[in-house]
């Protein structure tokens, strides 16, 4: 058969084209798997993070979490920890995919729309948590929270001291705002301001608000306030209302007053 044969050439044409597609085939499998762990890593060194506990060239961040952290299933509307009888395919600490959980009727809710100031759509029933412990004693506690910014819903942790009060950490690992502005989320100077904030009042309701503009340093709230960043007012609206929403009574509200109680 002639070089340039139109059979030859379309010939050549497909057995490069099936070639490239199994290459890029099993490129895509084989490295699925690396990127998911990676994606779990990354999520385990922002629990680190929030708690306070990732320290510069920390080597082995699955051996700290594991040596540190004390994951606990919990229900939400009780606040009751979900004992491992009642664990299913779907509802253990080893496969807790809160996105699969948002998703299934049998283990989330709708939100009306009134209550669903983190416009999230459904509400989990069970959220997988995070302690410290000090001396057998909760030392901090890490919870994830997830809420709307202006391009994407923004998942976090929010991370609280002993006191059940006063903000630990604050971190978000994953979101897709705009670099330098609402991306600014993950600047660690602004995340820096969240640390010692008071989340709720002596009375238990929840006070913290992220402002439009700067806080003033001088001003009777500033113990609860947090600068909005400059540019992204509809990423930082986000932040605020997710906030609001995950430490409410809707959110850990319940858990919270029950480690109070216990504390
Ligand atoms: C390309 C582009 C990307 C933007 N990304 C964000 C963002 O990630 N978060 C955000 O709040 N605003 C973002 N904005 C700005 C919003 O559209 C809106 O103007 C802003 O939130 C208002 O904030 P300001 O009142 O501080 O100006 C973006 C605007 C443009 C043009």
């Amino acid at each position: 058969m002639p070089d340039d044969s139109i059979k030859k050439t379309v010939g050549v044409a497909l057995g490069v084209c099936l070639v490239c597609s199994v290459l890029v085939s099993t490129a895509a499998v084989t490295l699925n798997a690396i990127q998911e762990e990676n994606k779990k890593l990354d999520k385990i060194k922002n629990i680190l993070l929030a708690g306070g506990l990732l320290s510069d060239g920390m080597e082995d961040i699955k051996a700290a979490y594991d040596e540190k952290v004390e994951p606990t299933l919990i229900e939400l509307a009780t606040g009751a920890i979900v004992s491992e009888e009642n664990y299913d395919k779907v509802l253990n600490i080893e496969h807790f995919d809160l996105k699969a959980i948002c998703s299934h009727s049998d283990y989330s809710d709708a939100i009306s729309p009134k209550k669903d100031i983190a416009n999230i759509k459904r509400r989990p029933r069970y959220m997988l948590v995070y302690s410290v412990k000090e001396n057998g004693q909760t030392d901090k506690v890490i919870l994830p929270v997830f809420g709307k910014g202006l391009w994407s819903t923004l998942f976090g942790f929010v991370a609280l001291n002993k006191d059940m009060k006063t903000v630990a950490g604050f971190t978000f690992y994953e979101h897709g705002e705009t670099p330098g502005l609402g991306g600014e989320i993950d600047n660690p100077r602004w995340k820096k301001m969240w640390l010692g904030k008071a989340a709720f009042n002596d009375a238990g309701e929840v006070v913290i608000e992220v402002l439009k503009g700067k806080v003033d340093n001088a001003g009777a709230n500033a113990n609860h306030q947090i600068d909005g960043l400059s540019g992204a007012t509809l990423t930082t609206r986000g932040v605020d209302q997710l906030v609001k929403y995950w430490l409410s009574s809707d959110g850990y509200g319940p858990f919270l007053n029950k480690l109070r109680q216990e504390g």
